[in-house]
């Protein structure tokens, strides 16, 4: 039986360079490149290196020069400002040339970083793309991030720009950002010289004079700025990411293999062709956001949906359907929290009865790991295929997928699939030697990594090099580990450093440890991810109290819980934390998280031979219990 996604991914591994260069035509180039794969700094790999392009060029005007214009580049649906209205490509050719232009008259140019703080607006994606034309570096920080992540990225991308909104809108309200940025640029070493700023009616921001400008009074004159041709190798932009320290990685992505990988998967794994339309549910603050919002969807001519609201709540779990069904969507991305958000308040699926989904091919899923429950409930209620992805941050687009554009292959519950053309997946054991099919281990992939992937860390080569490439030379750690079957389909099941991911986003729970010890009362720390049926994980901490301190378990919780919101921002869905009297830990001092996981979801484990003191497994356990967790979680249902 012929396996056309098997003979894909085959030349892709075995002629790089055939595989990756005919890919590449799909992408118009100011010059050709030298090398399609240059290897000359290995491990640092280059894709289409000395070859030019302009990536905002590839995503809007060729569409409008190829007599597109009049097509919807974006449908913007805002439930939650009860908003609604399309930009088509000349539209947006438009608006990105004169903010382009604007910025390059106020001095923004090539290699230029600016930092974008904004909610779920056209004016976003607009933001983007003007950077991307005029060769300057985006920087988009989520907007339910505090005021302290906004200035620690500020502080590593060093903007000469920052353009932001005067508010989100959430269900719970108006979020007020200008005054989050005007913190964070107060706490910020790096002094930026210009904020634009998007006044929008739920919000009236105070500008400061001689820095803060309204975007709309400063770009009505801007001349419209043409694409500036850039080099393949060059940043598009910076997107920080959770490590396992409090200081986020800058994940760095090119603008060629960018384009080529992102064009290249539109097609093969979501089989969206030029005029389709395509929604991804996600923010673009996320990597979801940047690839299949912004790029991926826009490169290939295809019509984006841009959705400023929630899976429930904006008014109710019927919205997503009723989105679909209005805008034809025929993919659509979203991650596997929100549908166990919808399943929880609709179990029945009856916001699906009535709704029109013959437009709707595939639903897609990503962002953490999707239990056969979700995929099943899903499945069963909108009688589509349901396709679970693996990605992350780092690789910017999938590694393992089902190649729905190419030819399905049958899914397996759990797992999401097999690896995608251009990713050598091996699982390995802590030696670097592959495990046979279904044994655990860690998931890596063989260097170099496709295009569109990583190329370093902002400015800190050395931190690339040892988060990813040092444990296993020739390899690239993901971080995840899971196992293999025998018909190569991938599970992933976990992380192996301290990351943890809450409704799909990814924090660090060292992060977390160090806002805690910063309470007057903490002397130690320890957060885990523990199980969530609605999240999938959320971050709990367990605190050791320095001697002769006098407080309230109560206030304890209440500020602690206040802390982690006003540094790290809501968006860590901190609520669950408890002193103990000690933490358990080796002879050497390692704090035993995995082992408090355990307890913590009830699983089986062995106490390590190195623990200082057993009891303390005791007495984390109590703390677990009156938090609702260790044996109580097994008495929780959906
Ligand atoms: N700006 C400001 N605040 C934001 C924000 C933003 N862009 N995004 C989220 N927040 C706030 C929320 O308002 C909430 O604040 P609250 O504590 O005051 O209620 C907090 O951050 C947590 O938000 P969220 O993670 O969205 O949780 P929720 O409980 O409000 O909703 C879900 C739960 C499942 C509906 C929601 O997490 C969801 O839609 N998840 C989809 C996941 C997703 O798109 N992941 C991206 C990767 S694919
Ligand atoms: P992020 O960088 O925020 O996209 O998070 C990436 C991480 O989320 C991965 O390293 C995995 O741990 C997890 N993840 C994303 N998608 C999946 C998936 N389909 N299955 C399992 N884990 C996933």
């Amino acid at each position: 039986m012929t396996d056309p996604g098997l003979a894909l991914y085959q030349q892709s591994i075995e002629d790089k360079t055939a595989f990756w260069g005919e890919c590449a035509k799909a992408i118009d180039w100011y010059q050709t490149w030298e090398k399609v794969l240059d290897d000359s700094h290995a491990p640092f790999y280059r894709w289409f290196s000395k070859g030019q392009l302009n990536t905002c060029y590839n995503a809007v005007d060729r569409h409008v020069q190829a007599g597109k214009g009049a097509q919807f580049a974006i449908r913007y649906f805002s439930p939650v400002t009860d908003t609604e209205y399309g930009v088509t490509y000349a539209e947006l050719q438009a608006q990105v040339s004169r903010l382009a232009g604007y910025m390059a008259s106020v001095g923004v140019t090539k290699g230029d970083r600016v930092v974008i703080y904004m909610p779920m607006v056209p004016e976003t994606v607009y933001a983007m793309l003007a950077c991307a034309r005029i060769g300057a570096i985006h920087s988009v920080v989520f907007g339910g991030f505090a005021a302290n992540e906004l200035a620690t990225r500020i502080n590593d991308a060093k903007p000469k720009l920052v353009m932001s909104a005067s508010c989100g809108v959430e269900p719970s309200g108006v979020v007020p950002y200008k005054p989050l940025l005007d913190k964070a640029l107060e706490q910020s070493n790096h002094k930026v010289e210009r904020c634009l700023i998007l006044g929008r009616s739920q919000y009236v921001a105070q500008l400061q004079d001689g820095r803060d400008y309204d975007w709309q009074q400063a770009i009505k004159d801007a001349v419209p700025a043409e694409c500036v041709p850039v080099a393949a190798t060059d940043p598009l932009y910076i997107l920080y990411t959770s490590g396992t320290t409090g200081q986020p990685k800058g994940v760095v992505r090119d603008n060629g293999g960018h384009a080529v990988a992102l064009a290249w998967s539109m097609k093969h794994i979501y089989n969206i062709n030029p005029g389709d339309t395509f929604w991804a549910a996600s923010d673009v603050g996320w990597v979801v956001g940047h690839s299949y919002i912004v790029y991926a969807p826009l490169l290939v001519g295809a019509t984006t949906v841009l959705y400023e609201g929630k899976p429930v709540g904006t008014p109710d779990p019927g919205i997503f359907w009723r989105t679909i069904e209005k805008y034809g969507v025929k993919s659509f991305f979203t991650a596997p929290t929100a549908i166990r958000a919808i399943k929880r308040e609709d179990p029945n699926g009856h916001y699906v009865d009535g709704v029109n989904l013959s437009c709707l091919e595939t639903l897609f899923l990503a962002g953490e790991r999707c239990d056969p429950d979700t995929l099943h409930w899903a499945g069963a209620k909108l009688g589509k295929p349901v396709i679970d992805h693996w990605w992350q941050t780092e690789t910017g687009w999938a590694v393992a997928a089902n190649l729905m554009g190419v030819q399905a292959i049958p899914v397996k519950p759990g797992s999401p699939a097999r690896a995608v053309p251009g990713y050598q997946v091996e699982v390995v054991d802590e030696f670097g030697a592959q495990v046979p099919p279904g044994q655990s281990g860690n998931v890596v992939i063989k260097l170099p990594l496709p295009p569109g992937t990583l190329t370093t860390l902002w400015q800190n080569d050395k931190r690339y090099q040892e988060s990813y490439l040092t444990m296993y030379p020739g390899y690239y750690l993901t971080g995840d580990a899971g196992y293999m079957d025998e018909d190569g389909y991938l599970y992933i099941m976990s992380r192996i450093d301290d990351i943890i991911n809450v409704a799909g986003h990814r924090l660090s729970t060292g992060r977390f440890e160090e806002v805690l010890c910063q309470h007057p009362a903490v002397a130690e720390a320890a957060v885990i991810g523990v199980d969530d049926k609605l999240k999938g994980q959320v971050p709990l901490g367990l605190v050791v109290l320095k001697n002769g301190i006098d407080i309230s378990e109560k206030q304890l919780h209440d500020e602690l819980v206040a802390k982690v919101r006003q540094e790290i921002g809501p968006v860590a869905a901190f609520k669950l934390v408890s002193a103990v009297q000690k933490l358990p830990k080796t002879r050497s001092g390692k704090i035993l998280r995995g082992t408090m996981r355990k307890i913590a979801d009830n699983q089986s484990y062995t106490p390590p031979a190195t623990i200082e003191d057993p009891l303390t497994l005791d007495l984390v356990r109590d703390a677990l219990t009156r938090m609702g967790y260790a044996d109580a979680l097994l008495q929780q249902h959906i």
